[in-house]
């Protein structure tokens, strides 16, 4: 008997990937290799609350199949969240996805053919490539972070182009106010799609925000630019509800849409209802101190710990927000797909560059988070890492 065989892009999935999401069951293990928050910053008794509340005092929102685009109040409320005077959004520009991440997988349904080109700020995000490699696009790298950098021809001809301007993942870096600016007016110049990915946008650490592209986008009139802006619950306020909004144009809602319906047909009505009240009551507003205060100084207590540790080892940038901080290795030898292996070996797990970069090259990074350890396990992994490190040179030597 011979079974049909797999699609080809499962063949393309890589051994780097399943290796460290399944490191999280190896006992004493310093995780710092996932994007994953503290679950003691969540607000549990308010959201058991809110939840009980919505099952019982809502249940046709929550309990029954809600609207494909999400629950009419909650897309108004996003629409509401963002807009301004130069950016009058409606709930026309809103669609509700499960996730930050079903968003992502939708925009790659309606654009994306097999082998489309897709212009992608770099390294890129390992849940993006993941959602788009079913149509094996063909990724053009986009260096944000060089000053000179000009995205016109990188995005002129792309389907779209996808950046995660607030502290990417995995850098944990900011594009600046002129290159968003440049990407924008790139965008609107070639009509090329611009994916402004921001589930980081609250955390900021140290600094007021810049300004979104969408923000940069809009005219005064209803929105129909070119940027689509994918916001996300998860990180400012739990991940499980598993809500995320994407802002677009309505032509671009429309077709999402239209993928969402053949895909999960909608977002669970109480997730959305839980959603809409965290925001509505203040909730979410609340929180978002606490979680700065508590991920500023876990920032610090790695950075601290890579400074004494690392510093002879290592070249990387004090990120003002978000999750993560992205290390460079000094010195060439060291191939960070085999920092995983053995670092898992000493009980510590980062995450290798080479799983964000879009033509898989670059073996000489790590990306380390700093969100989800105490600042005594963030300084103990950093001793392991640093004792892995110093075992690979030794060998190479
Ligand atoms: C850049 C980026 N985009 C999207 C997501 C997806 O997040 P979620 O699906 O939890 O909203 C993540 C999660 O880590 C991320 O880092």
């Amino acid at each position: 008997m011979t079974r049909p065989a797999f699609a080809r892009w499962l063949s393309q999935t890589n051994e780097v990937t399943k290796t460290f999401l399944a490191a999280g069951q190896v006992p004493d293990l310093i995780n710092l290799a996932g994007g994953l928050p503290e679950p003691s910053v969540w607000p549990v008794d308010e959201l058991a609350e809110i939840a009980a509340s919505a099952v019982r005092d809502h249940p046709g929102q929550s309990l029954a199949y809600p609207p494909i685009g999400g629950l009419p109040a909650l897309r108004s409320l996003i629409a509401r969240k963002y807009s301004s005077d130069a950016l009058p959004l409606t709930r026309d520009n809103v669609l509700i996805t499960s996730g930050g991440m079903q968003a992502l997988d939708l925009i790659g349904r309606v654009l994306l053919e097999q082998g489309s080109p897709v212009a992608a700020q770099s390294p890129a995000y390992l849940g993006a490539l993941d959602a788009w490699r079913p149509s094996l696009p063909t990724y053009l790298p986009m260096d944000l972070e060089g000053g000179d950098f000009d995205p016109l021809p990188a995005i002129s001809g792309a389907q779209f182009a996808y950046t995660v301007p607030n502290f990417s993942n995995p850098t944990g870096h900011i594009v600046d106010t002129a290159m968003r600016r440049r990407l924008v007016e790139a965008a609107e110049q070639t009509g090329t799609w611009l994916v402004e990915d921001d589930p980081y946008g609250a955390l900021y650490y140290d600094c007021d925000p810049l300004p979104s592209m969408m923000s940069m986008a809009g005219s005064g009139n209803a929105y129909d630019g070119p940027v689509i802006y994918l916001g996300s619950l998860s990180k400012e306020v739990v991940p499980g509800l598993r809500i995320g909004w994407a802002i677009a144009a309505p032509e671009m809602i429309d077709a999402l849409t239209v993928a969402k319906q053949g895909t999960d047909m909608c977002t669970s009505g109480l997730s959305q209802r839980i959603a809409y009240e965290t925001f509505h009551s203040g909730l979410a507003d609340r929180i978002l101190p606490n979680i700065l205060a508590t991920y500023r100084a876990r920032r610090d207590a790695l950075c601290a710990a890579m400074t004494a540790e690392l510093s002879d080892l290592f070249t990387w940038e004090v990120p003002a927000g978000g999750m993560f901080v992205w290390a460079r290795a000094r010195d060439p030898r060291i191939d960070t797909d085999d920092l995983l292996q053995a670092g898992i070996e000493r009980g510590v797990c980062v995450s290798p560059s080479s799983v964000f970069d879009p033509l898989g090259q670059d073996h000489g990074a790590i990306r380390i988070n700093f969100t989800l350890n105490p600042p005594e396990r963030l300084a103990e992994g950093v001793r392991r890492l640093r004792a892995t490190v110093t075992d690979l040179l030794a060998k190479a030597a």
